[in-house]
Parts: C-alpha cells; sequence; structure tokens
C-alpha cells in the first residue's frame, strides 16, 4: 500500500532539515528580523515558549559572544548548548514578572511564539491564545528597557484590535506581519512593537503609565 504523504511537512520543513535548524519556525522570525532589523549583536533577549530551540539558534547566530538569550518553556531545549543560553523551565502564566525581571535584568527585546496545545474549537483556542499572549505582553512590560521591542504571535480573531491598541499604548511603532511561512490555513499572524516608550513618561495620549 502506498505510504500517506504528511501533508503537514513542506519545503519550509525540509529547507529546516538541511540548513540545521530545530524548527520551520525559524524561517518566519528570519522574516520579521529581516525587514526590521531588531535582533542586534550584543542584545539580550528573552524568548518565550522557545522549545525546540529554532528561534534561540537564530538569535544566538546574530548575538554574538557579548549577547545573551534567556528562553522560558515547559520543556526544556535539548539539541543545543551555548554560554550565552540560559533556560527556565516554567509555565509562564504562573510566573511573576516583577520576580522575573529580578531575575534576568533589563532586555532588548522580548520574542514570544508561545502557543497552547490546540484543540481544534477555534473559540476555546484563540481564549487560550490570548492568555499567553497578554501574559507574554505584561512580561515584556516588566523586563524591557526604554526602546526595547515586543515581538508575539496572536490569532486572527475579534481581540486581535483591542490587543494591537494596548501594544501600541506602550510602543512606538507597532505592526501586524504575516511571514509566508504561516501555514496557509493557519490563522496566526505576528504583531511587533518596536521602540518601548519610556514607562514614567508621559504616553501618547498624555497620560502617565503606573
Ligand atoms: C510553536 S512552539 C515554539 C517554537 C520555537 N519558537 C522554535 O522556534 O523552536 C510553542 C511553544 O510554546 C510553549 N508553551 C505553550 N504554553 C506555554 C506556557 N504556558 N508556558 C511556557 N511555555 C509554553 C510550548 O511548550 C511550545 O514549546
Amino acid at each position: 500500500m502506498a505510504k500517506k504523504k504528511n501533508s503537514w511537512k513542506d519545503h519550509y520543513t525540509s529547507r529546516a532539515k538541511d540548513e540545521k535548524w530545530l524548527a520551520r519556525s525559524v524561517y518566519k522570525l528570519e522574516e520579521i528580523d529581516k525587514k526590521y532589523k531588531f535582533i542586534k549583536k550584543g542584545c539580550r533577549i528573552l524568548d518565550l515558549g522557545c522549545y525546540p530551540g529554532s528561534w534561540t539558534q537564530y538569535c544566538l547566530k546574530k548575538l554574538g559572544n557579548n549577547g545573551e538569550i534567556i528562553g522560558i518553556d515547559l520543556n526544556r531545549p535539548t539539541r543545543f548548548k551555548a554560554r550565552n543560553f540560559r533556560f527556565i523551565a516554567a509555565d509562564i502564566l504562573e510566573l511573576d514578572p516583577g520576580q522575573l525581571a529580578g531575575e534576568v535584568g533589563q532586555l532588548d527585546a522580548v520574542i514570544s511564539d508561545l502557543a497552547p496545545n490546540t484543540t481544534g474549537n477555534s473559540i476555546a483556542d484563540t481564549a487560550r491564545s490570548m492568555e499567553l499572549v497578554e501574559k507574554a505582553l505584561e512580561i515584556a512590560l516588566s523586563v524591557l528597557k526604554k526602546e526595547a521591542h515586543f515581538l508575539c504571535k496572536i490569532f486572527e480573531g475579534e481581540d486581535l484590535k483591542g490587543f494591537k491598541d494596548r501594544v501600541s499604548a506602550h510602543f512606538n511603532n507597532v505592526r501586524l506581519i504575516r511571514p509566508a511561512a504561516v501555514r496557509k490555513k493557519s490563522r496566526e499572524v505576528y504583531l511587533i512593537g518596536m521602540d518601548m516608550i519610556d514607562q514614567n513618561s508621559p504616553s501618547k495620549d498624555g497620560e502617565i503609565f503606573f
């Protein structure tokens, strides 16, 4: 009997394998970074949902020896080691952002590719994804320096506009991107907030953040 073709695998999957990336998701980050150039030599970055590790691998290549990447996930990446990679095993929903900030210090970027295990129920999946992305933003606001950057995966849905508005209150330049490597049927998009506004200075609306 002929073997059934795995339609989930595509040319990005085989390219990632050939180029020794741990996941095809690397091409999404690469496309966004090529456009916005926010991952720079010497940066300190927090990678939320870092397993199996292709985004971390990409960052490690760009950061050089003086940069650092801290990854958080429920699962520990095991297929690479680097002196300037630190892993924290945690459920991000259980983390205290203030305590985390005390542990990791001030950072140049937070990147989040967090994704819940999908159930097939699009309403429930979107709600779980929103919970993760809201927590990622809360963490970002605690650990980022002024003028730092925030990138996150989010699912298209009715909450997207409200979330974009919340990010816009804290970052000067906010954009939605759908990289070519996102699967055609997927509702995932990426949102980048560039140049975080100083939390103690008047916001774009003239309000002070506390
Ligand atoms: C799409 S994968 C990330 C792929 C990764 N960016 C890469 O390039 O290898 C999403 C990750 O989010 C993690 N995740 C989901 N919910 C989480 C939570 N509550 N706390 C920590 N990690 C979580 C999963 O364990 C999974 O490894």
